[in-house]
């Protein structure tokens, strides 16, 4: 099988941008429609709004060819079979997810239906989505052989999206009839099949064609679950561990040992337990919300999640507890900040610890000189330079004449920076790394007092301490 299948894809955000570009990567005609006018320009001319590994030359290699840009929704239906929507479904005040931007597309894209068309959910949606969008397609007159409603997760992560889209670990489709399977299984045929991986300049990752992804197949309303169950699942993995971190600070034990401990058991897997400041981004702490909220809907007492976010806001105060104990007072002092984004390898600084953090230290009367290799553009927006607060052009400047130097993202960067200009550039030689991102003996042999999460802290050793402060 080779089909090149004709696919809208609403909405150009994180999801969404990355699923049409992926889409032209295995073949298929893409249209990418949003109605951000001024975002649609900017693509068309070859422009990523986002910070996103492989996006820029997957965008460059399929634009004008396989992809194209567009405003028009109605346009972009007509011409498709297949209309994935990927709209933001930002939480709202009761914590659930806030269906109107889905609602809206929903109803535009029923007023352009003719022929058979499948609408895909792509956003993370809760259980019971699929069916208020056939009801809207319905209400708008279209018949019910004229469309079907599937629900496909994504299960990418910000930073490394493109190969997470391409070397996934499974592919879900959720579907009430084969007619809609067979058309999605149709989409990924490039995938589940190997084909993808067999090309010269196929994006490599973990997937070969002897080891193609699997693919589910399953009811729309598991797949809908599935999306929710998987985030809460691992917000609930680091949570568990930064819980298990406080506990080794007060033992005087050492997480990364009892991580590898617990990680190296098969059934529950290395990955995700890393101690750290608590979890951020678009998508652990609305979703977590938003399937705390799906639960209570359905009668279904899930307390487990509000424990969940009640230990990463926690895991942040600590954190801050933390620094004031390395500090005594914030008034006056000047603190080096290194990271802003959410996480390393990206931009986005949605509900990211570092901004929370930061703005405490602000309100306390602590002057900032903070460092992002990708976000300070983002944060500035927010969090304008003032008297208090400077960003600085490196690691060093921001840690230069520094009482303490925190480290607040987990960019690789930040792991290999020069630990001897380090300690001559700060004012004193004092880490607190909220990412655990330093061998803790090795920076009290070189001079620091290092404090870090769920480790024992480290005293510098006297004469390293000496010996580093000499240029
Ligand atoms: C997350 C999921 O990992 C994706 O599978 C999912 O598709 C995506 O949400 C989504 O729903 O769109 P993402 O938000 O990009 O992806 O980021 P993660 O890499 O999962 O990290 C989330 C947060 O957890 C970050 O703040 C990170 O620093 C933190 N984290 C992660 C830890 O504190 N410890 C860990 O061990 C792992």
């Amino acid at each position: 099988m080779n089909e090149k299948i004709t696919i809208a894809v609403v909405g150009s955000g994180y999801v969404g941008l990355v699923a049409a570009v992926c889409f032209a990567e295995i073949g298929h005609q893409v249209i990418c429609v949003d109605n951000d006018e001024s975002k649609i320009a900017a693509l068309m001319n070859g422009q990523v709004p986002i910070y996103e590994e492989c996006l820029p030359e997957l965008l460059a290699r399929h634009r004008n060819t396989l992809i194209e840009f567009t405003t028009d929704l109605h346009d972009a239906t007509r011409r498709s079979q297949a209309i994935f929507v990927a709209v933001g479904t930002p939480q709202s005040q009761t914590g659930s997810a806030d269906l109107s931007y889905v609602d809206a597309v929903a109803s535009q894209i029923a007023r352009s239906i003719t022929e058979y068309k499948i609408i895909v959910e792509k956003s993370t949606v809760p259980v019971y989505t699929n069916e208020w969008i056939s009801r809207v397609i319905e209400r708008n007159g279209v018949p019910r052989e004229l469309f079907d409603v599937a629900s496909n997760p994504e299960f990418l992560r910000e930073g490394t999206a493109v190969v997470d889209f391409l070397h996934p670990d499974r592919i879900v489709i959720g579907v009430d009839n084969d007619r809609a399977g067979k058309l999605l299984r149709a989409i990924y045929e490039p995938l589940t099949s190997g084909r993808y991986y067999q090309a010269v300049d196929a994006v490599p990752g973990a997937r070969s064609a002897s080891e193609a992804p699997p693919l589910l197949q399953t009811s729309t309303k598991a797949a809908e679950l599935i999306k929710h169950a998987s985030n809460a699942f691992l917000a609930m993995k680091i949570s568990f561990i930064n819980v298990v971190s406080n506990l080794c600070e007060a033992a005087g034990a050492d997480v990364e040992e009892v991580s590898r401990g617990i990680g190296s058991d098969e059934r529950i897997g290395p990955k995700f337990l890393k101690a750290g400041i608590g979890y951020g981004g678009s998508c652990f702490p609305k979703d977590v919300a938003a399937f705390r909220y799906v639960a209570e809907q359905l009668g279904v007492d899930f307390g487990l999640l509000r424990e969940v976010e009640n230990i990463n806001a926690e895991q942040k105060r600590r954190f801050f507890l933390k620094v004031r104990s390395a500090l005594w007072t914030f008034r006056g002092k000047k603190l080096g900040v290194l990271g802003l984004a959410f996480k390393g390898g990206t931009d986005d600084i949605r509900e990211s610890p570092a901004i929370d953090l930061i703005s405490q230290f602000l309100k306390e009367g602590a002057i900032v000189s903070a460092y992002d290799p990708a976000a300070m553009e983002r944060t500035k927006q927010i969090l304008p330079p003032s008297g208090t607060l400077s960003y600085a052009k490196d690691a060093y400047e921001a840690a230069s004449d520094a009482d303490a130097l925190l480290i607040l993202t987990d960019w690789q960067e930040f792991a290999e920076l020069d630990l001897d200009r380090l300690h001559y550039t700060l004012r004193y030689p004092i880490i607190v790394d909220g990412r655990n991102l330093f061998d803790r003996t090795a920076m009290a042999q070189r001079g620091f007092t290092y404090l870090s999460v769920g480790r024992p802290g480290g005293t510098p050793q006297k004469d390293a301490a000496l010996s580093h402060k000499l240029p």
